[in-house]
């Protein structure tokens, strides 16, 4: 595959913007690593920002940039400008990112290692609130160019990433959420800008505010959340440990409450 241009699904509706990304689905390789990088001064340049022997595909979740892709027979500038499109670059192409704009966040999917086994991310444990707490990534190098953010599967976070997804354009006073997992685990980080996540596990509510590209907050299956306070601009970025299925959700609190004293009837 060629160096491209992938237009990600984008589900509008009032609460904002949702645009995803999973394994061999609308990326054509599983994930290996994700970087996000912020903080950049206006027409900052940065140079090759993955090994050359990955495939990688970049987004600008917020602002925009310019992608300098190099091959040994041309050079294309590529303006990123729109959050749910990416560009899909092979292995063994330069990839440098200039003419940032103000506010801008570049979110960078690295393709795991040829052949690399995925992990099983099953967790059968019955999870509490207090299971769930905010990681400072550790993954962080700051300079004069700005900041950069990473995860790479199973370190920092205890599963592969499966899957991305990100909320943006999201207005101001709205509630996002609403909802819990079964089986799937998640980090959520605020990639811009702020917003509070409230978790609960059907006995006891404990509020977080995230405000840092550096912190991420995990959240482990088996937990109802709720998403709201999003500041202007904000862009709510979510590392997650399965594909998306519908059948993982339960949406309804009172079967959320039925479904938490089931689990611990039977631990
Ligand atoms: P939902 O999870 O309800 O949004 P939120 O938790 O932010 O309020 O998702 C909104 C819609 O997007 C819903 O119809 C399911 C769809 N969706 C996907 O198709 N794939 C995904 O990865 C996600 C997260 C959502």
């Amino acid at each position: 595959m060629k160096v491209n241009t992938i237009a990600l699904p984008k589900i509008s509706d009032p609460r904002g913007n949702l645009s995803f990304l999973e394994n061999h689905a609308q990326i054509p390789f599983a994930i290996g690593s994700v970087h996000w990088i912020y903080d950049v001064p206006g027409g900052a340049e940065l140079g090759d920002i993955a090994p050359a022997d990955r495939e990688v595909f970049i987004i600008a979740m917020s602002g925009s940039f310019d992608l300098v892709v190099t091959d040994e027979k041309e050079q294309n500038v590529i303006q990123l400008n729109r959050s749910y499109n990416g560009v899909y670059v092979p292995k063994g192409v330069k990839r440098e990112m200039q003419n940032f704009s103000t506010n801008s966040v570049a979110v960078v999917v690295v393709s795991l290692e040829d052949n690399a086994p995925l992990a099983d991310n099953t967790d059968q444990q019955v999870h509490n609130i207090y299971d769930c707490n905010i990681i400072e990534l550790s993954k962080h190098h700051s300079d004069s160019r700005g900041n950069i953010s990473m995860v790479d599967n199973s370190d920092t976070v205890p599963f592969d990433v499966k899957r991305i997804y990100y909320l943006y354009d999201v207005p101001g006073g709205v509630s996002r959420g609403g909802h819990a997992h079964r089986e799937l685990s998640q980090l959520i980080i605020a990639a811009s800008g702020s917003f509070t996540v409230t978790l609960d596990d059907g006995k006891t509510r404990r509020a977080f505010t995230l405000n840092r590209p550096y912190q991420g907050l995990l959240v482990k299956p088996g937990i109802w959340r709720t998403v709201d306070d999003f500041s202007s601009g904000s862009c709510c970025l979510v590392l997650a440990s399965e594909k998306y299925e519908e059948s993982d959700y339960i949406r309804n609190y009172a079967l959320f409450k039925k479904y938490r004293k089931d689990l611990m009837a039977e631990k």
